[in-house]
């Protein structure tokens, strides 16, 4: 009887406790759940993540381009964006409203795990007030960039994944491959060097880029001159710091830092401004206004992918450069659709304000050698700047060649800067011209075709007239861009049989800089 009594009460205790433990639990998973509201993933190794989370029951959700959906059981959160090899993944055992988290991303060389931080945030954070932008108004031209600019950016090869190092490596290697006596001058620091805002507002860099000062006097010293990114919204693309409400102080902190050039990339302003021409313009000449306050000649690349035609107004916000288009990819059907289709705006360009149809792949291996002579001739031809975007410091004999090369190179920088035109198109083949100072005339006969093609035009259809060695007065030769070579001309037509996917420039003598 006694054993049994202390058995019921044992029982009655060891229920309570249970009763107790499993309260507990619940009340913990009542104060750790709903989930439902806004998230913030940081770490050091990457930038800002915010998500909108949705709990019901244990199912926790997001919404957005690539939802990532999961669970919430016994405190452990998973969630993950789909389950192929491409799935980004975040884990963290959820502790109030700040807890440590892992983010693992799929993202070919770029993806990796960051360890973080989620925590909750206000939806003000994740969506700030609009600010007033100026009203529109022409601002004077800086005079710079009267060619269109030649350099290296980090993006194509590393995406955010690089450091000071790595562009330091950049420079040296701009010097050291010939690339810097080919004319290129900028390197630029593309997303990923950002981390937020010191107690003063002053933008800083993160552990990868701890001194962005220095690393301005160290690619100075190389002789070259250096580029930043930034965007007109709170954070750049990938989520780290962006500009939005600080154009003024992060124009000067550039300026102060010594940086000659700025990409100013759209991203997240589109969350807070219209795409409207009014608005892009707006939000552009703001941040013009601001690089012309600080005196430095700074060349200002505006990001925003084309939007509102802005090779029509790009120039009046303080442009230099816009980008035209998407992103360009390191394929033959990116590339090639990228560039055939400026065509259309190339009398919008002029000297000191450049259509951008985004940085070159050349030499970062998903094109073949004759892929990427396309690219670089159809780039010189469309006078787009020449931005490297591959590793410099590893790069092959056939990409230095093809990078440096002086006579495509000169058509590129020509000074006359007259637009290409298209003089004819059969199927897959194009044949484009540009006419260059000292009368001479720059012909490209492009194969998009996958086989080898022959393809042709008559002399008497370029209309050179007189004294230009062709036109009823043809000269004896021309020259092969490529092979580096003068070449006999006979008849009325010329005729080049051209590789799949592949390119023949010439150059009519007359006029042209050896
Ligand atoms: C956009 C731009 C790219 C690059 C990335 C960085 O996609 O178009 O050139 O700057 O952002 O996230």
């Amino acid at each position: 009887m006694k054993i049994t009594r202390l058995s019921l009460l044992s029982t009655i205790i060891a229920c309570a406790l249970l009763l107790c433990a499993s309260s507990s639990a619940l009340a913990q998973t009542g104060s750790q759940t709903d989930m439902t509201g806004y998230w913030k993933f940081s770490s050091p190794t990457s930038g800002l993540d915010y998500l909108q989370l949705k709990q019901t029951g244990e199912a926790v959700s997001t919404a957005g381009r690539r939802p990532l959906t999961g669970t919430l059981l016994a405190g452990k959160l998973h969630l993950a964006s789909g389950t192929d090899a491409n799935a980004t993944t975040y884990d963290a055992v959820v502790k109030g409203d700040k807890f440590p988290a892992t983010r693992v991303t799929h993202d070919g060389p770029w993806g990796g795990t960051d360890v973080g931080t989620l925590e909750r945030v206000t939806d003000q954070e994740v969506h700030p007030a609009r600010l007033p932008l100026p009203d529109l108004r022409d601002l004077p031209d800086n005079g710079l960039v009267r060619t269109p600019p030649m350099g290296w950016n980090s993006w194509n090869k590393f995406h955010d994944r690089f450091d000071d190092a790595t562009v330091r490596g950049m420079a040296d290697a701009m010097v050291s491959s010939g690339m810097a006596k080919a004319g290129y001058t900028y390197i630029i620091v593309d997303e990923g060097w950002s981390s937020g805002r010191d107690a003063n507002g002053k933008i800083t860099g993160n552990a990868r880029f701890p001194d962005m000062k220095a690393l301005a006097d160290y690619v100075h010293s190389k002789g070259l001159k250096i580029g930043i990114y930034s965007s007109p919204g709170p954070q750049v693309c990938g989520g780290y710091q962006g500009s939005y409400g600080h154009e003024e102080e992060d124009a000067q902190a550039f300026a102060d830092w010594g940086y000659d050039y700025l990409k100013y990339d759209w991203c997240s302003a589109g969350g807070i401004y219209q795409s409207t021409w009014a608005d892009l313009e707006g939000a552009y000449q703001k941040m013009g206004e601001a690089l012309e306050k600080t005196r430095r000649p700074i060349v200002y690349s505006l990001c925003e992918y084309g939007a509102g035609d802005v090779w029509k107004w790009g120039a009046k916000s303080g442009g230099n450069l816009w980008r035209t288009t998407g992103d360009i990819s390191d394929n033959w059907q990116s590339m090639q659709r990228i560039g055939f289709a400026q065509l259309d705006i190339v009398n919008n360009a002029q000297a000191g304000h450049w259509n951008d149809p985004d940085m070159l792949e050349v030499g970062n291996g998903g094109m073949t050698a004759d892929e990427y002579r396309t690219h670089f001739s159809l780039w010189a031809m469309l006078r787009a700047p020449l931005i490297a975007g591959n590793d410099l410091r590893t790069m092959t004999d056939e990409t230095t060649s093809i990078l440096t090369n002086p006579e495509i190179i000169a058509i590129d920088q020509d000074l006359e800067a007259k637009p290409v035109q298209l003089l004819s198109q059969e199927g897959t083949s194009e044949v484009l011209v540009r006419p260059l100072s000292g009368s001479a005339v720059a012909i490209g006969l492009f194969n998009r075709g996958d086989k080898p093609a022959e393809i042709s035009f008559r002399w008497d259809s370029l209309h050179l007239g007189q004294g230009l060695g062709f036109g009823g007065m043809r000269g004896p030769t021309v020259r092969d861009l490529w092979k580096h070579e003068d070449i006999p001309t006979t008849g009325d037509t010329f005729t080049a049989t051209v590789p799949p996917h592949g390119v023949v420039m010439i150059q009519t003598t007359s006029g042209r800089r050896r």
